[in-house]
């Protein structure tokens, strides 16, 4: 029968006590992590969020009363005990914080009594996944994930802290919104007042952020729930969170500038890590052709070389081939693998078609200098001279080569050149490494919709210099976007908006828009534009990917208090799950059946 706490304070978080405390009197609570008999006396590890705190009981002390029922403990029982601080009397522990103190209790009781957990509540679980998502509330006690989430909650502290020095207001947006299809799949509500139409979680507040720069409030920002119905990965959730902000009368360095402080402040505070800033920038143009990569990981080189020029005229089709359809040949140099297996080398072959290379050119330098190639009988001993020479080659290097379209050639070596360093690790897992990536395209061809769609979002500004070439040769035009980057990670992304009613209604062109489909989906901004608009830019963190970063977790579900899995299920309440009949009736909603496959 569990016990009442009347009359009991707790005076102290476990790890709170220490050699200063001994001779005081205090009250802990918390849950029994181990508690061992040795006749006589009964030892048990108490564990809080803190940390653990040993307890000691002897009759002699507590009574047979309090002793019989520190016999009973187990494992998970909520306990409080009275007790006195002492100096360990058996072996110290220099591994706890309170590893030179004991309790030595007078008082227990139990307030919580305890099934044997399904796993272990210890850190660095070989538990699987799936188990401790099902019993989160069980995984959520283990001190790794305790520690991950309490530096969560002091990030998000000092976020708004350094936000409001920074003259920010922290203004709440909605959470039912107009669905404004354009980027992910929204997720709708059904509405029960308006039958047949439903609102859209919002995929990032940013068309509120743009109307509150509008209404003068000239630096916002907010912790933000997002919705995004995509497929999922291990940095992607269908909910997550973004640090998101937006800034009137700035430009593109101003945006850095504040978001640059805001880096150096959270990360000395929250893990110790000092920054250099300025941090550095790289253009887009310049991350894919060194990294094949639009967030490069910059923390290990073996960039990318473009031998178009070199194999132009070359006798091997596969390279002249992508060169004559407008492509390029391109090449990495992963040092000192000359010697790799054939069978080390089809496995990235493989991989590289994985990412939609045809194949995948390779020339080994041997330690006498001389090459082993899958392609030099095609080339003249001249033309693979110059291409060696091309890729700053010595004896046991590896030049791995691939041939195609620009966007397949910059991801199938992009993604190479993260695999072979995975497989050598040659990352130092220790370092970080922001980059700025700015100059995005403005715009993307889609080829399943066949029309250019934002790489960012409708609301991006064109470069100045680069307007006209919005009618002209609208690919190529560059936004004055940008991208956070860390350890290959995009951690952030933002830019500076249209402000320009003209401007945008080009924009709205070149995407394919209507007049009437623009103002039908965005019609309150554009109403909002014609009042008076400030210039304004902005930029979004993913929370959950930061602190993923932050704690070099694998994936943003062990920073998440309650995350989804795979298929965007939840395993421990079982959501999303069918509805009552009535709910349905009253949202005027029914369900067709799936045809069975
Ligand atoms: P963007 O779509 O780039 O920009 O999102 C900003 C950041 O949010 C994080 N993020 C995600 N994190 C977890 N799961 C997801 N499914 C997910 N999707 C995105 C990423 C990303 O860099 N409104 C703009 C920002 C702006 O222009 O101000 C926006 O949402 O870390
Ligand atoms: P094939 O002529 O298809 O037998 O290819 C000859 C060699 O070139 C093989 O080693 C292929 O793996 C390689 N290869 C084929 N297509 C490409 C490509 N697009 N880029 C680089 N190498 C390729």
């Amino acid at each position: 029968m569990a016990e009442s706490m009347k009359g009991l304070h707790r005076s102290h978080r476990c790890t709170e006590l220490g050699t200063g405390n001994i001779g005081e009197t205090v009250t802990v609570m918390g849950w029994v992590q181990k508690s061992r008999n040795k006749g006589g006396i009964i030892f048990v590890d108490l564990r809080d969020r803190s940390g653990l705190l040993q307890l000691i009981f002897e009759e002699a002390d507590c009574g047979a009363g309090n002793f019989e029922k520190a016999e009973k403990l187990r494992s998970e029982f909520v306990i409080a005990a009275v007790g006195k601080v002492e100096a360990r009397s058996g072996a110290v522990n220099e591994n706890l914080a309170t590893g030179k103190i004991e309790i030595r209790v007078t008082e227990v009781r139990i307030l919580s009594e305890a099934q044997t957990p399904p796993f272990p509540i210890e850190a660095d679980s070989r538990t699987k996944e799936e188990m401790r998502l099902k019993y989160r509330f069980l995984d959520l006690r283990r001190p790794d994930i305790q520690s991950k989430l309490m530096l969560r909650s002091q990030v998000a502290t000092k976020v708004r802290a350094v936000l409001a020095e920074e003259g920010f207001l922290e203004i709440e947006t909605p959470i039912l919104i107009k669905s404004t299809p354009e980027g992910a799949r929204d997720y709708l509500v059904p509405s029960r007042v308006h039958q047949g139409k439903f609102y859209a979680l919002p995929q990032s507040p940013q068309l509120f952020k743009q109307l509150l720069m509008c209404s003068g409030y000239d630096r916002y920002f907010q912790i933000a729930k997002c919705f995004r119905d995509e497929d999922l990965r291990a940095d992607r959730q269908p909910e997550f969170t973004q640090i998101d902000m937006e800034m009137s009368f700035v430009d593109v360095d101003d945006v850095i500038a504040v978001n640059e402080r805001l880096l150096q402040k959270v990360f000395q505070d929250a893990i110790g890590l000092k920054i250099e800033l300025p941090l550095p920038r790289m253009t887009w143009q310049e991350a894919m052709d060194r990294y094949g990569s639009d967030k490069p990981d910059t923390r290990f080189g073996m960039e990318l070389t473009d031998v178009s020029e070199v194999v132009k005229g070359c006798g091997f089709g596969v390279f002249t081939g992508a060169l004559e359809q407008g492509g390029s040949v391109r090449g990495i140099n992963a040092k000192g693998q000359g010697q790799m297996s054939r069978k080390k080398i089809d496995a990235l072959v493989e991989f590289a078609k994985g990412y939609g290379a045809k194949g995948l050119a390779y020339a080994a330098i041997q330690p006498d200098g001389t090459v082993k190639s899958s392609f030099a009988k095609f080339m003249t001993e001249e033309q693979m001279k110059a291409l060696t020479e091309a890729m700053d080659v010595q004896p046991g290097d590896l030049l791995l080569f691939a041939a195609d379209r620009n966007k397949i050639v910059w991801d199938v070596l992009g993604n190479l050149r993260l695999e072979i360093a995975r497989n050598l690790e040659l990352i130092d897992k220790n370092q970080f490494h922001f980059l700025w990536v700015t100059e995005f395209p403005l715009l993307e061809w889609s080829e399943e919709q066949e029309r250019f769609v934002a790489m960012h979002h409708p609301f991006t500004m064109p470069m100045e210099e680069d307007l006209p070439k919005l009618d002209s040769d609208p690919g190529a035009v560059r936004a004055k976007a940008y991208d956070i980057v860390l350890n290959g990670t995009e951690l952030g992304g933002g830019s500076v908006r249209i402000f320009q009613g003209d401007v945008q209604e080009k924009m709205f062109e070149v995407l394919g828009f209507t007049k009437e489909q623009a103002q039908e989906r965005f019609g309150f901004l554009l109403d909002a534009f014609r009042y008076g608009v400030p210039p304004h830019a902005g930029l979004a963190y993913g929370f959950d990917r930061l602190m993923m970063l932050m704690t070099g977790a694998d994936s943003i579900r062990e920073v998440i208090a309650f995350p989804k899995v795979k298929d965007a299920s939840d395993l421990m309440t079982n959501a999303p799950d069918v509805v009552d009949q009535t709910q349905l009736e009253e949202l005027g909603i029914g369900i067709t059946e799936k045809e069975q496959k």
